[in-house]
């Protein structure tokens, strides 16, 4: 994994957010409608506000591996990235005259979730949230006409589409030491966690999705398209990677 990349990546990119300068323009949404989307952005908001100290923790056990070399301050410099999101969103709740929120259901269950099995599953459910989000946040961006919110939403969609590619090529390294069995084993339970959690915030952001024009059953199809799309990307890199290693493991020469 080229962890060099992502901390460079990371440290050009998050000092980007601290500074992002907001349209100076009062909220004019329709009172619902404000009050929907202020709801559902605060959930998102507390959502991106962990401390990263599981993913740490999980991190530290791996550190010794030569092909995950770098990725403990990438990550680091991940979770630091996910704060500035947190940050990003609490300027937009007060801009909607939202609350700010410490506990909320669905972020609970995903907390736990994280801490269920080893460092891989942690990755998949973070990963989960951020397929999720490239929907959410491209959907904001698109069908809210406040531009503070419009402001923030690309922003995040696209820091959540290098966080996309971050994970892929961590769950790449991890993955491709299983076998295809293993590896199909892997995606149907990815795609079933993938597929209940979009259930779930369909419903629980469903009036901030009316607000927007969207019904939940098409939210659902979004990220489904968004799964198999990161899903596909993955599969190819793994076959790509499995076709220059040898029936016994040993790598094959290249061809020139
Ligand atoms: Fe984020
Ligand atoms: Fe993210």
């Amino acid at each position: 994994m080229n962890t060099q990349h992502w901390i460079s990546h990371f440290e050009a990119n998050t000092r980007l957010n601290h500074a992002l300068p907001l349209p100076d323009t009062a909220c004019t949404l329709p009172e619902l409608d404000r009050v929907a989307i202020a709801r559902s952005i605060a959930i998102f908001q507390l959502g991106e506000s962990g401390g990263g100290t599981r993913l740490r923790r999980y991190t530290h056990s791996i550190a010794s591996l030569e092909c995950l070399k770098g990725y403990q301050r990438a990550v680091d410099l991940f979770v630091a990235e996910e704060q500035s999101h947190a940050a990003l969103l609490a300027r937009l709740v007060t801009h909607l005259h939202g609350t700010l929120l410490q506990k909320q259901w669905t972020n609970s269950i995903f907390r736990w979730m994280r801490d269920l099995v080893n460092l891989e599953f942690n990755i998949q459910v973070l990963l989960t949230a951020e397929l999720i989000a490239e929907v959410y946040f491209g959907l904001l961006s698109l069908r809210c006409s406040d531009p503070a919110v419009q402001t923030v939403a690309k922003k995040i969609l696209r820091d959540e589409m290098g966080h996309l590619s971050f994970q892929r090529d961590f769950l790449f390294e991890r993955l491709k030491e299983l076998t295809p069995a293993v590896q199909r084993l892997w995606r149907w339970q990815f795609q079933f966690i993938h597929s209940a959690t979009a259930w779930v915030v369909a419903w629980d952001h469903r009036d901030c999705l009316r607000s927007l024009k969207v019904t939940p059953a098409d939210f659902r199809a979004r990220a489904a398209r968004c799964w198999e799309s990161f899903q596909s990307r993955l599969e190819k890199r793994l076959s790509a990677d499995a076709s220059w290693t040898s029936p016994t493991g040993s790598p094959l020469s290249r061809p020139t």
